[in-house]
């Protein structure tokens, strides 16, 4: 979950609910669609490391990790637009 934070330059509460009286975060809820893409990106980021990174019949795709959030984040939530902002 810190790797996510870091990933897309986010705090927790980007995909998950916040109790609005106690402000306490509520991770359990699926009510956030960000949540929701976020369960693609790990199956994506995993797939990538896992058919395009394994070297070697050992590796195992969680520990290969040649592609993380942050490989196409770079610590925004939304790395295309980013990128069209900042050329113009
Ligand atoms: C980019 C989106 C994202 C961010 C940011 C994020 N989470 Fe999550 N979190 C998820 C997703 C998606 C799941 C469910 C994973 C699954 O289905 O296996 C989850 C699951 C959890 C769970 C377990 C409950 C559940 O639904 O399985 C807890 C607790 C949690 N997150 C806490 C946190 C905390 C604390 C932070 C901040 C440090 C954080 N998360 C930041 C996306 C995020
Ligand atoms: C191969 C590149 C790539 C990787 C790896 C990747 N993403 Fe993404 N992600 C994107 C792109 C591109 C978009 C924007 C799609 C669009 O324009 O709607 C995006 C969009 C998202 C969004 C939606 C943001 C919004 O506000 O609509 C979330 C959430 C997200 N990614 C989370 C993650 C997480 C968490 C990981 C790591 C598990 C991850 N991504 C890994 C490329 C990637």
């Amino acid at each position: 979950m810190d790797g996510f934070n870091a990933g897309l330059g986010v705090n927790c509460s980007f995909c998950h609910t916040e109790n609005k009286g106690t402000k306490q975060l509520e991770a359990e809820k699926d009510t956030k669609p960000e949540k929701e893409i976020t369960r693609n990106m790990m199956r994506m980021t995993m797939d990538i490391n896992k058919n395009y990174f394994q070297f070697n019949e050992e590796a195992v795709a969680q520990k290969v990790q040649a592609v993380t959030c942050y490989t196409c984040h770079k610590g925004i939530p939304i790395p295309e637009k980013e990128k069209k902002k900042a050329s113009r």
